[in-house]
């Protein structure tokens, strides 16, 4: 195989290298491209073919619904790891030992405590603001109560504001949610695990003692790792385009929060629950919403399928969809919502439309439904996928820092109008 891609402009040829990724991945590596053809530039809408790093973190093939987390595949880690511990791999590079597992919690919990001030920003927000909105602006008001700047080229200081985040984010998250549920806003307990913490943060009432149900530590360790990393995505691309200016680790995570809330990305999860509520609510005529999601007069699109990667099957929605079953058996919960959600799967998969699109359910058709089994409200589903994903930003910020990664500033081709010569008001 040749080592070079030639591109031939105008009749003059240029000679382009070929990057080759451990996967055999192969990229073109444009880095000189406008100054040996004096200023051509791509253009990419949506970067659906620009590589815009190298990444050593997570790897996925859309065709195979392949995805690995630093080379362990994501059925193993579902089913072997803890959250914790995923975290840990992904932003270190290795599974840790139960040494280094033991000190990366405890130094995430001697974090866990966040200004009380924060308390007055929350009282300011309204009760009806959506759960996102508050947590975006709390994990940037992190950046004023931690204003010192991280020394990227010390490891101590990359760690500390690493466990630091950790450790305050969960505070965060369960206080978005009670302050929508006036509840006050309470810690957990520095005896707990990671994710039982987060849930007696969450869930516990000023009245009665939290009681942990081992089913839904299980079912929310398992979702969390799921949604822990998936290389360029939407908020990813985000957290490194914003921390390639040097902007620091809590306001860049603040940016990839509300890239993730929109509904195309994390707050999908959202958006499926509600269509799965509008169905039932609406007799539960799944063939009217399948010919409202292939209508192009009709903005509708059926939430929770199709996916920029992949292409045959999303490796995540299959393990929550045999997860789903569990945990509502498990819990005794039975919900109509889950029967109408197989019904369009099945419908869907069986559809020319969706088929000739490879149309497959992607991670958020099937978590919302463990969610709400849970006893989480759907304004805090995609609060819990942030919550999974947290690990994931860490780990690619760091990697760009470490990388010592350019700016990034994309170019454009100008569409606008030419050169015209000021007109005065009077005159317009
Ligand atoms: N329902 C109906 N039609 C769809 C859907 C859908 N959910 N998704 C894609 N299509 C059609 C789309 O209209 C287009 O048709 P045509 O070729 O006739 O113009 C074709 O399929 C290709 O779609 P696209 O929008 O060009 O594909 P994309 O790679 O730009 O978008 C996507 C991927 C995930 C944004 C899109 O599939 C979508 O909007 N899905 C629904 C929202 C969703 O579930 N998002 C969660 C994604 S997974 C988790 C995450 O990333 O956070």
């Amino acid at each position: 195989m040749s080592n070079t891609a030639t591109l031939e402009i105008n009749g003059e040829k240029h000679e382009f290298p070929l990057v080759v990724g451990t996967e055999n991945e192969i990229g073109i590596n444009i880095k000189t491209l406008r100054g040996v053809t004096g200023g051509v530039t791509t253009i990419d809408p949506g970067y659906k073919n620009t590589g815009a790093c190298e990444s050593g973190i997570t790897f996925l093939d859309g065709e195979k619904g392949i995805l690995r987390y630093r080379g362990y595949s994501i059925e193993d880690l579902a089913d072997k790891a803890d959250f914790l511990e995923v975290a840990y791999l992904l932003i270190f590079g290795e599974l840790p030992s139960k040494d280094q597992l033991d000190k990366f919690h405890s130094d995430i919990k001697a974090q866990s405590v966040v200004d009380d001030d924060v308390k007055k920003i929350i009282d300011a927000f309204p009760k009806a603001a959506h759960p996102m909105g508050v947590l975006s602006s709390l994990t940037s008001a992190l950046t004023a109560f931690n204003p010192s700047s991280v020394n990227v080229d010390s490891e101590e200081d990359m760690y500390k504001t690493v466990v630091k985040i950790l450790g305050k984010f969960p505070v965060l998250v369960a206080w978005a949610m009670r302050k929508k549920q006036g509840l006050p806003l309470n810690y957990g307990s520095n005896s707990l695990g990671y994710v039982e913490n987060v849930l007696k943060m969450m869930f516990e009432k000023p009245n009665e003692e939290y009681v942990q149900n081992p089913i839904i530590v299980n079912a929310l360790d398992k979702l969390l790792i799921l949604h822990a990393d998936h290389e360029q995505n939407c908020s990813t691309s985000t957290v490194r385009i914003v921390g390639s200016s040097h902007a620091g680790l809590f306001a860049s995570i603040s940016s990839g929060i509300s890239a993730l809330w929109g509904p195309l990305h994390g707050g999908a999860n959202q958006a499926v629950l509600e269509m799965l509520e509008a169905i039932k609510e609406d007799g539960g005529d799944t063939k009217k919403y399948m010919g409202k999601a292939k209508d192009k007069e009709d903005p509708f699109r059926l939430m929770g399928f199709g996916h920029r990667v992949y292409k045959n099957f999303d490796p995540r929605a299959k393990i929550i969809k045999v997860a789903a079953d569990e945990v509502l058996a498990d819990l005794g919960v039975e919900d109509p919502i889950l029967d109408i959600a197989k019904g369009l799967e099945k419908e869907a998969l069986k559809d020319d439309y969706f088929v000739k699109r490879k149309l497959y359910p992607n991670v958020d058709f099937y978590s919302g439904i463990i969610y709400r089994a849970m006893g989480i409200p759907t304004e805090m589903f995609t609060v819990m996928f942030a919550l999974g994903r947290l690990p994931g930003w860490i780990s690619q910020w760091r990697e760009m820092r470490l990388r010592k990664e350019p700016i990034g500033r994309p170019r454009q081709i100008y569409t606008g109008e030419n050169y015209r010569a000021f007109k005065d008001i009077a005159k317009r």
